[in-house]
């Protein structure tokens, strides 16, 4: 059988975001290149610092001050019902401005997101229904009992207990694994067409993250939305999604589904990383290697290839020098390494 074509849902082009700050700049996002599909599960995977949540954030247009995005485009195929029929059309979100009614029609409604910390995004003084509704009512037509009824519903499909009572407690009241399920609940009560989840679990305990994995795939499959899922936790990647990729200082060092990424990684960033991670059925007391050497500062970020002054297979007088172009490297597979080409033969192949 074919693969069915896969249609792109957001496309990041050279997307460079810049905090501003009096000691310098900080590249958080440095020229970041990558495609969330239809329907499908990203994984994001890289070291702190390396510009995984400010990507997120630049993508949703909630960038904090002193940061911008500086470069590069990031297009949302829109799709919409008119005339009958549906319509897509792309929007560059660079473009719009970030507290204008265009970004605010997509925000928490077609692209929303769900936080590691619930507590820093829901409201203490409000009830969770509330806050539930409040998403509701600002991008759905509907009373406001119409909007309190879909809240109760959007709890009960996440999983919660007692829906009709905790609609009326306020976020203090519930555990960990409850809060995290009313943010999930806000994020999905429009039915998004991308949620944005930035290390959702990694606050709960194992048995309540696996349930809510569950329930995030669950959902998945029944609203048919893309998610990027953005973890430090190779094993959930492996659990959650189809294709992915490695961020390394701002930039996508490698693109690859979840099978390459674990059987047949390129990029020796991505080879330490794997490294680096517990494996199943591998001896308990082995010890496991860490990445040598630290992420440098992204002040100043080191020339040609970021990751030479950490690389085992440093080429110098190349990796110092040479800025390396993401190179294909199999089907739907790419990596930015000069192990793998020479940026030469691609000018002349342009
Ligand atoms: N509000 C801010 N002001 C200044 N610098 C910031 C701000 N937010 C992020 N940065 C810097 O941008 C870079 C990328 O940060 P980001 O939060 O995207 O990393 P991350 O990959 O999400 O890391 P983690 O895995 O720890 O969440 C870091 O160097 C960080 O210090
Ligand atoms: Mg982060």
């Amino acid at each position: 059988m074919d693969k069915p074509q896969r249609e792109p849902l957001v496309e990041v082009r050279n997307l460079k975001t810049q905090f501003f700050l009096d000691e310098g700049t900080v590249h958080a996002v440095d020229g970041a290149d990558f495609t969330l599909y239809r329907g499908e599960t990203l994984g994001v995977v890289g070291e702190s610092g390396c510009g995984k949540s400010v990507t997120a954030r630049s993508i949703l247009r909630i960038v904090p001050r002193p940061g911008r995005i500086t470069q590069g485009e990031i297009l949302y195929h829109r799709r919409s019902r008119r005339n009958g029929g549906d319509v897509t059309e792309v929007i560059d979100l660079t473009t719009l401005d970030e507290r204008g009614p265009e970004i605010r029609s997509i925000r928490g409604a077609e692209i929303s997101m769900v936080f590691q910390e619930p507590m820093t995004s829901l409201s203490p003084v409000h009830t969770l229904g509330s806050q539930i509704m409040e998403a509701i009512l600002l991008h759905q037509e509907v009373s406001n009992e119409e909007a309190k009824e879909l809240s109760v519903e959007m709890l009960q499909r996440v999983g919660m207990p007692q829906p009709r009572r905790t609609v009326d407690r306020y976020p203090h009241e519930l555990s960990g694994g409850m809060r995290q399920r009313g943010m999930i609940a806000m994020a999905l009560s429009c039915q998004p067409s991308l949620l944005i989840a930035d290390e959702p679990t990694t606050a709960l305990d194992v048995t309540t993250e696996a349930q809510i994995l569950q329930l995030m795939r669950g959902l998945q499959s029944d609203l048919g939305m893309a998610i990027m899922f953005i973890t430090h936790n190779l094993g959930v990647i492996a659990q959650m999604t189809e294709h992915v990729i490695v961020m390394y200082l701002g930039k996508v060092v490698e693109e690859a589904s979840v099978d390459n990424i674990f059987y047949n990684p390129k990029h020796p960033y991505t080879e330490a990383l794997l490294r680096s991670i517990p494996r199943v059925g591998r001896k308990s007391r082995e010890r496991l290697e860490s990445i040598k050497g630290t992420v440098p500062d992204p002040y100043n970020i080191p020339p040609g290839c970021p990751y030479h002054p950490r690389c085992n297979y440093f080429m110098p007088g190349r990796c110092d020098v040479i800025e390396p172009p993401l190179f294909d490297v199999g089907t739907e597979h790419r990596t930015r390494c000069l192990l793998y080409g020479d940026p030469e033969s691609l000018k002349t192949t342009e």
